[in-house]
């Protein structure tokens, strides 16, 4: 037991800020177990459709709850809190994840405990963990691209983020160009797997300090594919290795650079990734070797707790208990959550 409390405590994460419906529950700082019920139903939309998303958690919320307390081996009356994602997110997702929360809340008697999406996302390298303060966390998620400087689990400050769309974004809405499918991020890692990252050059742009811009490398990749399309009609199939495995590329090294410029401007030690960007391979690689570069320490959440999950609520959750910073059950969804607010 590593907390100052006399026993373990036990914490309830519910996530639904898009479309992943997932429970988590932790034990301290470790996970008992972490269901996440995908709705695969977007797929054939080519992105999330907010009406559809809301219905699947409400059917799906139930059935993980019950997959998560099994899992775990834990019964509901075991459960010393419930924490939620507050927000940002989809206001129909959210309502669903929020007003389960609360009635279990009220059924059980137990405290509610409101999380913020975003610093949740950090949080998840404190699973089975105990980091190195301060850190840099990179955030890269499909609704969200930040650079947070985290000076302990309470205390996070946004020191760079996108002005247009994220990286995840950026992966979903080039895949959805090449005729992949939604979620594109896998889609392109899968078929980028055997191409060569540097058949298509794609410019880089030049971006103030910590933000990104991902619009023009969208713009960019979509007049080239429309071009060469005109020319050859078979010009996609015959270069999608390629075409993904170089635009993978090139978003990773705008992500790569902009953390590199963080390490040096706050001259920091240890750095972090998140989001479900960060669970792409090269990704992971590539962050790794800033270690030797930079002689950083480097934190990378498992590929289960990098995309949305309960998890990382429940987490997130189990540092707000011990602050016993708990709402009231008049709380609301707020979909433009700020983190750090
Ligand atoms: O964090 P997340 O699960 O949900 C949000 O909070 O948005 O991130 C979802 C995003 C999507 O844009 C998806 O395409 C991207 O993460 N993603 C990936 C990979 N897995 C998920 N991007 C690149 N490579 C992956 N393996
Ligand atoms: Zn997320």
């Amino acid at each position: 037991m590593n907390n100052k409390f006399s026993k373990d405590i036990i914490i309830l994460g519910i996530e639904t800020s898009c479309d992943d419906t997932s429970i988590g529950i932790s034990k301290n700082n470790r996970i008992l177990s972490n269901v996440v019920a995908n709705q695969e139903i977007h797929a054939k939309y080519g992105g999330v459709v907010p009406e559809i998303a809301s219905r699947e958690h409400q059917k799906n919320i139930v059935p993980t709850l019950h997959m998560a307390l099994k899992n775990a081996d834990i019964s509901l009356s075991q459960i010393d809190a419930i924490s939620f994602t507050l927000g940002p997110g989809l206001m129909g997702s959210l309502l669903v994840g929020v007003s389960f929360a609360k009635s279990l809340s009220v059924a059980l008697k137990k405290p509610l405990i409101a999380i913020n999406h975003m610093e949740a996302h950090v949080l998840a390298n404190c699973i089975d963990n105990s980091p190195e303060y301060p850190f840099i966390c990179l955030t890269a998620s499909g609704g969200h691209t930040q650079i947070v400087l985290v000076n302990n689990s309470f205390d996070m400050k946004l020191i760079g983020e996108t002005k247009d769309d994220s990286a995840g974004e950026t992966f979903d809405k080039c895949a959805k160009i090449l005729g992949l499918n939604y979620p594109g991020g896998p889609e392109i890692e899968k078929k980028g797997f055997s191409g060569d990252k540097d058949a298509f050059k794609f410019t880089i742009p030049k971006m103030d300090k910590l933000d990104f811009s991902f619009s023009g490398l969208k713009s960019n990749f979509k007049q080239l594919i429309d071009k060469e399309v005109t020319k050859n009609s078979h010009f996609i199939v015959q270069n999608l290795e390629n075409l993904c495995a170089s635009i993978q590329f090139t978003i990773i090294q705008i992500l790569i650079q902009k953390l590199e410029l963080a390490i040096k401007k706050y001259n920091i030690k240890n750095i972090a990734i998140s989001g479900g960007v960060a669970a792409n391979h090269d990704f992971r690689i590539a962050i790794n070797s800033l270690r030797e570069k930079h002689n950083v320490n480097v934190l990378i959440p498992e590929k289960e707790y990098s995309t949305d999950n309960g998890a990382m609520i429940a987490i997130a959750g189990y540092y707000k208990f011990q602050k016993k910073d708990f709402c009231d059950l008049d709380v609301v969804a707020n979909a433009r959550y700020k983190l750090g607010s």
